[in-house]
């Protein structure tokens, strides 16, 4: 019988340990603030800090949303991220991505404090994630670390495949995977939209993640027997006239040959809205389960 990973499962047990520190924050009174920046009239975008905030409020973080103008000068979004850096009350700034095109992404991104940059996308802490020395990981590839151990999936000494070199998921994965800390240890391949004959390294895979953004990108026929497989992808498409969220992987197909899959809906992105959570908590000075 495969696995079907229950993310909802595992991100409400981490959502309980975020609510655990919140008291405990409280206690010495502390009220952990997450701040939310949208700088974007994107539907989509809209939903995901919606979201984010209302995560916020069922465990006990104080959220702060703060829209700048999608017309306005970049200047204006620097400027909030200086003030939401300098605010005592905000432990966490996270500015939606992606962002609009008169903004400078990597201005933005060296703008947040490290030590309030809760996605983990600063280059310093890039550069500590690689160094083995993370201040945050990155709320995403930290989620599948959590829900493959949730599997009781130990990568160490296995063949793991990042298909995708994106800076939100694919790389600092790899590096997670690769790493020497818990969680990694594994042999990693990663993969990408020029890899000449993908197949040919995910039919090696004990581990695949995918992580391409493209729609039912991995099919069964991709994987080895027994291969646990992640899928990062969330993908609208219409089927049958109607509009359906899809992942990365072809589920069904996927499912007869893995020993574990992660479903979409209900698999990582779960796990990616509690980690921001934990980040939080751990941004104000605790660090749950
Ligand atoms: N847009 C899509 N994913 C993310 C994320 O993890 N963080 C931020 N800030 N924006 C995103």
């Amino acid at each position: 019988m495969t696995d079907v990973i229950d993310g909802n499962a595992v991100a409400a047990d981490i959502r309980e340990g975020v609510t655990e520190c919140v008291d405990v924050l409280e206690d010495s009174g502390v009220r952990p603030g997450l701040a939310t920046v949208l700088m974007s009239d994107d539907p989509a975008s809209e939903t995901y800090v919606s979201m984010k905030q209302r995560d916020c409020e069922e465990v006990g973080i104080e959220g702060i949303h703060v829209d700048v103008d999608n017309d306005a000068p970049a200047q204006e979004l620097y400027d909030t991220i200086e003030s939401l850096n300098d605010d005592d009350a905000v432990h966490g700034v996270l500015v939606q991505k992606p962002f609009v095109d008169q903004v400078d992404e990597r201005r933005v991104l060296r703008t947040i404090d490290p030590v309030k940059d809760v996605d983990a996308f600063h280059p310093e802490n890039v550069g500590r994630l690689v160094a083995g020395d993370p201040l945050f990981k990155p709320c995403t590839p930290h989620g599948i670390q959590r829900l493959l151990a949730a599997a009781d999936v130990d990568p160490e000494g296995k063949e793991a495949v990042v298909v995708g070199r994106s800076d939100i998921v694919g790389k600092p994965m790899a590096n997670m995977l690769f790493g020497r800390d818990e969680g990694g240890n594994a042999t990693t391949t990663v993969c990408h939209s020029r890899t000449a004959d993908l197949a040919e390294h995910t039919r090696r895979a004990d581990i695949v993640v995918a992580a391409a953004g493209v729609p039912e990108f991995i099919t069964g026929d991709m994987l080895s027997e027994g291969a646990v497989v992640v899928d990062v992808g969330i993908n609208r498409v219409e089927r049958n006239g109607e509009s359906t969220l899809v992942g990365d992987v072809a589920f069904e197909s996927a499912k007869e040959k893995a020993s574990a899959i992660t479903p979409v809906p209900g698999g990582v992105g779960p796990m990616t809205r509690a980690m921001l959570l934990y980040n939080t908590v751990k941004a104000a000075g605790l660090e749950a389960d």
